[in-house]
């Protein structure tokens, strides 16, 4: 039902939608915690599908506050509320939910992970010193200044061991040459490629990615969360094969996605719509085609674009 080698892409396409930053920071963060993970052995397919899951995501649940900003700067207070809506939006949302913790604990200070039982904190510690690298990257003219940086934070913000890790990857792999140089991306898009999604695979990642989307509001994860499944069960009622109840499902999941570019003052409007919002509001349905053709198979396209047709030919687009 998707297309395939378009994991990457089909995810930066989306996250793009949601926040263009977070999601660049969200790449180069998995590419330095992969780099590091590496130098301990080869990585399995596994651990590989969700050390990238995990550093392209880790910042997901900034999405629902206001502190995007400040999350992209080193030193960096109010850490809490995303790293627990992100927690969250792993453990509900995604088929990742066991290894939700390490986004809990992704701002854990070296110092205090006494207090941290999870046994997600190794690497949770990890994580923290890869995001922290790429922020410093962003600020400082030096590589020989971010290196320094994460040593004078050695023991106090990270694990000394980890700091020992990020330098032999570097001189390695080249991991700063490589984040001055935009390579971040393209070695990422290739350890999707190696990946080779499933079809299943495929299909958990659309559903994450749209419920990444919709996480903003609790209405909206709940309406497409619903309305996929009635979907599906109305198709099943209706004596429908299997493989279109599927599709069903999956244009469900889909259906919305274009109110990603209408404006927000609209869609929480709460009074009526002028005329002129409300023709704004209605190219939704067009906007979810323009997104997801040449992503998925033709007919998910077509039901969900046309999610607001009536049998009668009125309804819109
Ligand atoms: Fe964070
Ligand atoms: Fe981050
Ligand atoms: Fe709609």
């Amino acid at each position: 039902m998707f297309i395939k080698d378009s994991a990457f892409s089909v995810t930066k396409g989306v996250l793009s939608l949601i926040n263009d930053k977070l999601v660049d920071h969200g790449v180069r963060t998995a590419y330095i915690l992969k780099s590091m993970m590496a130098l301990q052995g080869e990585l399995e397919r596994e651990t590989m599908k969700n050390i990238l899951f995990l550093g392209i995501f880790h910042d997901v649940g900034a999405n629902k506050t206001e502190e995007i900003a400040n999350l992209l700067k080193f030193e960096t207070t109010e850490t809490i509320p995303h790293s627990v809506y992100g927690y969250l939006f792993l453990k509900y949302l995604s088929r990742l939910g066991d290894r939700a913790e390490t986004i809990l604990y992704h701002h854990l200070a070296y110092a205090e992970r006494g207090g941290c039982r999870s046994a997600y904190r190794e690497l949770a510690l990890k994580l923290h010193l890869a995001d922290r690298v790429d922020i410093c990257a962003m600020g400082e003219s030096s590589d020989r200044l971010v290196i320094e940086t994460v040593e004078r934070y050695g023991g106090e913000q990270f694990d000394p061991a980890d700091v020992e890790l990020f330098k032999a990857a570097d001189k390695r792999f080249g991991v700063m040459r490589t984040l001055r140089g935009c390579g971040c991306e393209e070695d990422i898009r290739e350890c999707y490629r190696a990946l080779a999604f499933s079809e299943d695979e495929l299909m958990d990642l659309v559903q994450t990615l749209v419920f990444a989307i919709d996480f903003r509001s609790e209405q909206t994860v709940l309406h497409t969360i619903l309305t996929a499944n009635y979907a599906e069960m109305l198709g099943e009622h209706a004596g429908l094969e299997k493989d279109d109840c599927r599709k069903l499902y999956y244009a469900g999941l889909l259906h919305d996605i274009g109110k990603i570019k209408v404006p927000v003052a609209i869609l929480e409007k709460p009074g009526a719509l002028t005329r002129g919002e409300m023709l704004e509001m209605q190219r939704h349905a067009t906007y979810t085609r323009r997104i997801i053709e040449g992503h998925v198979d033709g007919e998910i396209v077509e039901i969900a674009a046309r999610h607001h047709e009536k049998l009668n030919g009125f309804g819109y687009p």
